[in-house]
């Protein structure tokens, strides 16, 4: 394993400054810890890479969907980001703390009126508009609240950044928004334009996620500038802001190589900035929405390992107190991660082993064939990267309670998320 992690004169791995075998103590285990300074500085690289490659005529929107809490939007809003929420729960979140309605773009496939309303009555910034059965809804909406609806639409560029390098695929299958080919993204263009509640902001796109090449991003950046022109040239609508999405790729395991941000940025911003003055347009207004880069290698979760189980010749279970109910990427996606015993930090990871949760259920894993020390019950067992989807992503499944969130920032600790409790779990029974 590549990664660099501190570790004390006791052998432990260290997170924050603090011995993590000291916070698995005192708040139990599973726990998701967060290291503080690395969320603010992906947070400040991005912000400053607005103000470096766009003269800072923009906003990078943290997509809450990756980590939501108060606390994460109380740290956005005072770094002076945006939000990205795509439910009414991740609205009321972030509102809940105060965070800037009108720095708020709000996602959805299938919003529900109720949501729709809700984003319209809080002042949301920017609503973006999947689907023409949408924008009649939204328009309604609006009408019924006596108030104009800032719209951006999500368009589909037609790139899968998805396959092995990356392919242009013409119209992709995908549930969320305009195809460009098929000539429905000009279309809904053309009548919102002329909508009496409907304010015409711009349009967006997001094209994967956990992506670690260049091409994919700079092809749907001239994609969307070309569309734009189109825009101007077919309806006279002048599209003033560019959503660019996320999807910045992240390092779970030495698998993974990761740009730099600003490189993206940098490639990005030349593409927009010639593209502009090819076609006549002013420079757009430039949103993005990272949200794994900013708190995906910020968490480490920690658990106990329990039953340790050798299958003579077949393999070795490791068997740790949480799994698929607070890390679901495994079990869904085959998702790799770094592991390593937090107690034994200093010591080699001589095994090969499967690591696995406990739930009642054969595919509740972690990870498969992964290097790790020699593994007792009572030891600590750290995983890396976990920051991003992973709370956000647990469920209470076997009636699991959800693990609590504690940042740790220059040797201190503070929880940000109180553990559940059973109580929390009958709560809403009847
Ligand atoms: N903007 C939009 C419209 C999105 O759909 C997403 C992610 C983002 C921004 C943020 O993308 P990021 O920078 O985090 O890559 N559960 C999956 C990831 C799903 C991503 C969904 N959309 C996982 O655990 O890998």
């Amino acid at each position: 394993m590549n990664r660099r992690f501190d570790i004390n004169n006791k052998g432990h791995l260290m997170l924050g400054g603090m011995d993590s075998t000291e916070l698995a103590k005192e708040y139990g285990t599973p726990l998701y810890v967060m290291e503080e300074d690395t969320i603010l500085s992906a947070m400040r690289e991005y912000k400053a890479s607005v103000d470096r490659f766009y003269d800072g005529n923009g906003l990078i929107c943290y997509a809450s969907k990756a980590f939501s809490c108060k606390e994460i939007y109380r740290i956005a809003m005072r770094e002076g980001l945006g939000t990205d929420v795509v439910s009414g729960g991740e609205l009321y979140t972030a509102l809940s703390v105060g965070f800037p309605a009108e720095k708020i773009c709000f996602h959805g496939n299938n919003k529900s009126d109720k949501e729709i309303e809700y984003a319209l009555e809080s002042g949301v910034g920017r609503i973006v508009v999947d689907n023409a059965e949408e924008l009649e809804r939204l328009s309604a909406a609006a009408e019924r609240l006596k108030i104009k609806a800032p719209v951006l639409f999500r368009i589909k560029p037609g790139v899968d950044a998805h396959t092995h390098s990356f392919v242009m695929t013409g119209q992709i299958d995908s549930k969320f928004g305009f195809a460009i080919e098929t000539g429905e993204a000009e279309a809904v263009i053309a009548k919102a334009v002329k909508m009496p509640n409907i304010i015409y902001k711009g349009i967006h796109c997001h094209i994967g996620s956990q992506i670690h090449e260049l091409l994919p991003f700079t092809e749907t950046a001239k994609i969307m500038m070309d569309f734009m022109g189109r825009i101007k040239k077919e309806t006279g609508a002048d599209t003033n802001e560019l959503n660019l999405g996320g999807g910045f790729g992240i390092i779970y395991t030495d698998e993974d190589d990761r740009i730099e941000y600003p490189s993206y940025m940098k490639a990005v911003s030349e593409i927009i900035h010639e593209k502009s003055e090819e076609l006549g347009l002013k420079l757009p207004f430039i949103l993005m929405e990272p949200g794994r880069s900013i708190v995906g290698e910020a968490g480490t979760t920690l658990y106990t390992v329990g039953a340790v189980k050798t299958i003579p010749n077949i393999r070795t279970y490791v068997s740790v107190d949480g799994g698929m109910f607070d890390n679901p990427r495994y079990i869904l996606y085959g998702s790799k991660y770094d592991f390593l015993l937090a107690n034994k930090a200093d010591q080699p990871a001589v095994n090969r082993v499967t690591v696995a949760g406990k739930c009642c259920e054969s595919g509740d894993l972690l990870g498969e064939n992964v290097p790790l020390g020699n593994a007792e019950s009572g030891d600590i067992c750290a995983v890396f990267s976990t920051g991003a989807y992973n709370y956000s992503m647990s469920s209470n499944y076997n009636r699991n309670v959800i693990p609590p969130v504690v940042f740790v920032k220059d040797g201190k600790a503070r929880v940000v998320v109180k553990p559940q409790t059973y109580e929390d779990l009958v709560r809403n029974d009847i």
